[in-house]
Parts: C-alpha cells; sequence; structure tokens
C-alpha cells in the first residue's frame, strides 16, 4: 500500500493517545500518521507511544530552533527551552569564532549554531556512545567532528585555550530528583544524560574548571541550569576567575549561565 492510499481516521487515534495523556494528542496524531506507511507500521507506533516512548524516539526525530534534529533510542530529546541557551551563547560571540558543543547529545546545540555563527572550527563531545553516534550523523553534512569521553578529555589539545565559546547542556538534575521525573525521560533517556549527582552541580562544576583552562582570552562558557543552582554555581565560576551573568526566559522556563573568561 502506498502512503497516498492510507488515510486513516484521526477520530479514535486521537481519543486513544489523549487517555493515554498525550497533551498534543492532534497534533502527535498527524505525526504518527505522516511517519507511518502503513496501517501496521501506525498501529505499531501508536502502540508504543501509548506505552510511554518519548514521540521524538518514535519519529526519530525533534523539532528544535525550527530545525529538525535526528534523535536516536535512548539519547535525550533536545528541549524547547535549552533554545535560551543556545541563544544567550550565540548573542556573545562573533562570527568565525571557535566553538565546542560539550555533552552534546543529539549535537541540537551545534547544529543551531552553525547556522548562527558560521564558525572557523565546530566540533561536539559526549561521553555516551549512542549519542555520539547520533550527533555524527547530524553533524556530518557540516563535517564538525564529534568526540568520545569525558568532557574535554577527548578534545584535541591544541584547542586547549583557544575556545572562544563552550556550550554545555550538561546533567544537572540532583539525582534525588531523578526518580521523579516524567516517565519519558526517567525510563527512555540515559540516567548520564540527566543525572548530575547530589546537588545537580557535579558535572557543571567540571564543566566549569574546564573552561577555565580551554576557553582564549574573552571567551564565553555557556551552560543551562535550574534555577535553584544559579547562586552556587555563579560563586563556583566566580571563584575560578571567570565572570558569569544569568539569562532568564520565564516563558520557556529556561535559566543559562554565561561566563566570560577575561582578557
Ligand atoms: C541533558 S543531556 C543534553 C544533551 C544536549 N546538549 C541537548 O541539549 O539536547 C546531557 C548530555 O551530557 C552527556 N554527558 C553526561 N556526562 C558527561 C561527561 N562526563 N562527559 C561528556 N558528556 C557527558 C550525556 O551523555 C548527555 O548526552
Amino acid at each position: 500500500m502506498t502512503s497516498t492510499e492510507f488515510h486513516p481516521d484521526r477520530g479514535p487515534l486521537v481519543a486513544r493517545l489523549r487517555a493515554a495523556g498525550c497533551v498534543f494528542a492532534e497534533e502527535e496524531a498527524e505525526l504518527l500518521v505522516a511517519a507511518a506507511d502503513s496501517p501496521e507500521r501506525l498501529a505499531d507506533l501508536v502502540g508504543r507511544r501509548v506505552a510511554g516512548l518519548p514521540l521524538e524516539h518514535l519519529l526519530g526525530w525533534a523539532e528544535f530552533c525550527g530545525l529538525r534534529v535526528g534523535v536516536d533510542p535512548g539519547v535525550f530529546v533536545p528541549r524547547a527551552r535549552t533554545a535560551l541557551l543556545v541563544s544567550a551563547a550565540a548573542a556573545v560571540t562573533r562570527r568565525g569564532a571557535a566553538v565546542l558543543d560539550l555533552c552534546c547529545g543529539t549535537g541540537a546545540a551545534a547544529l543551531v549554531l552553525a547556522g548562527r555563527l558560521a564558525p572557523r572550527w565546530l566540533a561536539a563531545a559526549d561521553l555516551d556512545p549512542a549519542a555520539v553516534a547520533c550527533a555524527r550523523r547530524n553533524l556530518a553534512p557540516l563535517g564538525a567532528p564529534v568526540y568520545q569521553g569525558d568532557l574535554y578529555e577527548p578534545v584535541p589539545a591544541r584547542w586547549r585555550g583557544r575556545l572562544d565559546l563552550v556550550v554545555a547542556n550538561a546533567p544537572y538534575v540532583p539525582t534525588g530528583e531523578v526518580a521523579l521525573m516524567p516517565p519519558e525521560a526517567r525510563l527512555h533517556e540515559a540516567a548520564v544524560a540527566l543525572d548530575g549527582g547530589p546537588d545537580g552541580l557535579a558535572v557543571l562544576h567540571r564543566v566549569a574548571e574546564g573552561a577555565a583552562d580551554w576557553l582564549a582570552p574573552g571567551g564565553h562558557l555557556a551552560v543551562e541550569v535550574g534555577t535553584g543552582q544559579v547562586e552556587a554555581l555563579c560563586a563556583a565560576l566566580t571563584g575560578l576567575g571567570l565572570t558569569p551573568h544569568v539569562v532568564r526566559d520565564e516563558e520557556i522556563e529556561g535559566t543559562a549561565v554565561v561566563a566570560r573568561r577575561p582578557g
């Protein structure tokens, strides 16, 4: 059967998705129908969605800042609020900069920054092999390398002290709060993508320490955090000799901290 012959009735589909708790049931129904090329495939997708799989993992992509970003199973789905982080990072960085997307997940931030900044060097890195494979596919058209390893460790040493921007949406959920996250996140995204240690700042502290070393003078680190973590993170950044400022967007519930290395 070709997709032109396949016109499923949306009514029962929307009702089933809504009953399963999908808030945007109409939109989801359209996306699932568009992704299916047969009744059997649609039934499979809807069954897995109703069972709790994230829509983006079923579709294989997420919309982020107007781009369609590939998302593999288990990889962190880019969130709408991270648009604030990307805009805050772009706002302090000149075109043609050297940019590193640390803790890159799908590489969504790098993809958007490529379009906004035309970097002379753009790379991404992540610890999780599934995220690295996903980001490599997403960033391949740009020719941007994606390194696998702990934070800055796999990044070529020649970039130490020469980066104009390090953007990092690292895990920042306190360990004790991971269990309170929606099942879509806690069951279908890797724990390493969510768990930020006892106070949520364990990875971000190490990101900040590395930034003091890897940024060029005048370069910036941009990270996303929870509102309750801003004070402690800014104190740590200041202690490392960086100058932080906070950016907040209530509408998308995003908070970013941007810190400049003096110079
Ligand atoms: C919250 S997700 C964000 C992914 C992506 N930046 C985004 O906004 O969609 C955090 C990412 O950090 C990665 N990560 C966690 N600990 C890491 C570490 N020590 N070194 C490198 N990456 C790490 C995880 O694998 C995950 O992909």
